[in-house]
């Protein structure tokens, strides 16, 4: 929030100009209180990263390995990944700012951080804090690659890195092996649906991968190596080329943030309806509570379960 930010530059915590890295930055942040700072931008998420490139920014997927005289953090909400980027921004700066959300657990990060180094502030100015340190160091909070069932490559952050999404594991059993042609996987995450279809699927020709979370997508790459395989570093609701995919295949996202957005969900149905061709199928996962149906049929001939389990509804679309 950049009122926190405002009381942390009348608090010392920083001064305008420099170099500057600002790591998770949203993409409506108020860059004037960094008067004429040469600002670097990571951001691996989309759109997030499309509109930041609009702006008179450098912007990165990943941190590079330059030094900088300051490095401002947003907190994510998954702690591992919250660790990691405080690890990295205090080995390439000596002061780093922290600012987070109580929804994504910046209370007991600043108590995580307290146990091992002096903190100043906090800011405490908006349902969230701020603070700072200068000189630290979080050797041990470096995120550790990890693999599930011996196969997947996941790192923290990413959706479900501690094990394949029951939903996905039902919707890549659910649809037959005669799928085709040129098919994409909206929400691709770190690649199990993608990597279970073209194996199971002799007859498609290329699979798009697409996802928003840059993390993801590098983790697909490494556990789908099959040349059929794309991958694309983008919003799902507006990418790609109306009419020209034979099929869609999704588990869509349906939280933002903190809350059930639905929203999102349904823009992904209508991105797969602008997709497929005319006869293109849609094979699609959604949790049992969430009302997909309506938004089905306005965009496909039937909104009707094909199957599914107690907890997971599983969809075949047609235009
Ligand atoms: C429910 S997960 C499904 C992941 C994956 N298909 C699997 O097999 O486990 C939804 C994915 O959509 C991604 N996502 C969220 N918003 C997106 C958007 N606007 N465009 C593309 N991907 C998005 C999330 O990062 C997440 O990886």
């Amino acid at each position: 929030m950049s009122v926190r930010l405002t009381l942390a530059a009348e608090a010392g915590a920083f001064v305008p100009g420099g170099t500057v890295v600002l790591i998770g930055a949203p993409a409506d942040l108020d860059l004037s209180l960094f008067g004429d700072a040469d600002i670097t931008v990571v951001q691996d998420r989309m759109p997030e990263a499309g509109v930041w490139q609009t702006r008179d920014v450098t912007v990165v997927r990943a941190l590079p390995t330059a030094q900088y005289d300051l490095a401002i953090v947003w907190v994510p909400r998954a702690k591992a990944e919250a660790h990691d980027r405080i690890a990295q921004a205090c080995a390439v700066a000596d002061r780093v700012v922290i600012d987070g959300q109580k929804t994504d657990g910046i209370e007991s990060l600043l108590k995580d951080m307290r146990r091992q180094v002096e903190v100043s502030g906090p800011i405490s100015k908006a349902h969230g804090k701020l603070f700072w340190v200068t000189d630290a160091k979080f050797p041990d909070w470096h995120a550790k690659p990890a693999q599930i069932d011996g196969r997947w490559n996941v790192v923290p952050g990413v959706f479900s890195a501690d094990g394949v999404d029951p939903g996905s594991a039902l919707l890549a059993s659910a649809f037959p092996d005669t799928l085709r042609g040129r098919v994409a996987d909206l929400g691709a995450g770190w690649g199990y649906l993608s990597a279970v279809t073209l194996e199971r699927c002799p007859k498609i020709t290329q699979l798009d991968l697409v996802e928003s979370h840059g993390a993801a997508l590098d983790c697909a790459a490494t556990n789908v190596a099959d040349p059929r395989a794309q991958f694309h570093w983008a919003d799902a609701t507006t990418w790609g080329d109306a009419g020209t995919y034979d099929a869609v295949i999704m588990n869509p996202p349906f939280h933002s943030g903190r809350s059930t957005a639905l929203d999102l969900g349904h823009a992904f149905v209508a991105s797969a309806a602008r997709l497929l061709r005319k006869k293109g199928v849609l094979w699609m996962v959604a949790n049992r509570h969430l009302a997909y149906e309506q938004e089905l049929r306005t965009h496909f001939r039937t909104g009707d379960t094909f199957t599914g389990d107690t907890k997971f509804k599983i969809f075949e679309a047609r235009k």
